[in-house]
């Protein structure tokens, strides 16, 4: 038998949150001692010969891999929150949800500028998050080496987008078509 690959740990829940859509759950590869440890190192080995001077997660699912990444490399790890969490001074983006935007931020000296920053995400879907995120670092002078996700959307367009502004876009696997 053929072992398992991060994608058989996906559960996928049809019509969630709303009818029509297929909401691809990441808890159950969170949850198994495997599909987690794989999900870890798949996420970084790309990057395990460079250097990476900071993990930085987009809250809230970016935080539990992101934290592990950071972990794994030796690094520190910055999080990317919604806005209101953060103590200190912030930096804001806003960026398009389904209905609506929202902001996220990030602390002003979170980082010092140059840093090299692998940044992490459960989910590419639109990109709309993940390109807040991206404005966010190289707003404190960071360098964004890539973006790390375990799902990629691409019928979404967020790779493309991405891609688009020249930012390497690293996923473990893709569900299109539905
Ligand atoms: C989901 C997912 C990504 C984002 C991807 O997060 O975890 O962060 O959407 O969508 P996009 O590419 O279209 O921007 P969500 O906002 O649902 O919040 P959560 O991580 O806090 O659950
Ligand atoms: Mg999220």
């Amino acid at each position: 038998m053929q072992s398992k690959t991060v994608r058989d740990y996906i559960r996928t829940i049809p019509d969630f949150p709303a009818k029509g859509i297929m909401f691809r759950d990441v808890t159950t590869l969170f949850a198994d001692p495997r599909g987690m440890r794989l999900a870890v190192d798949q996420l970084l080995a790309p990057f395990a010969g460079q250097t990476i001077d900071a993990v930085a997660g987009l809250e809230a699912r970016g935080f539990i891999l992101g934290g592990a990444v950071a972990h794994q490399l030796g690094t520190g790890f910055v999080p990317v929150r919604k806005k209101g969490k953060l103590p200190g001074e912030t930096y804001e983006q806003a960026y398009a949800l389904e209905y609506g935007e929202a902001v996220m931020e990030i602390h002003v000296d979170a980082l010092e500028a140059g840093a090299k920053v692998l940044m992490v995400d459960d989910l590419l879907a639109t990109g709309g998050t993940a390109e807040a995120g991206i404005k966010l670092l190289e707003r404190l002078g960071a360098e964004v080496v890539a973006s790390a996700f375990v799902i990629d959307l691409p019928d979404l367009g967020g790779r493309a987008r991405l891609e688009a502004m020249g930012q390497p876009v690293h996923a473990l696997c893709a569900f299109e078509g539905d």
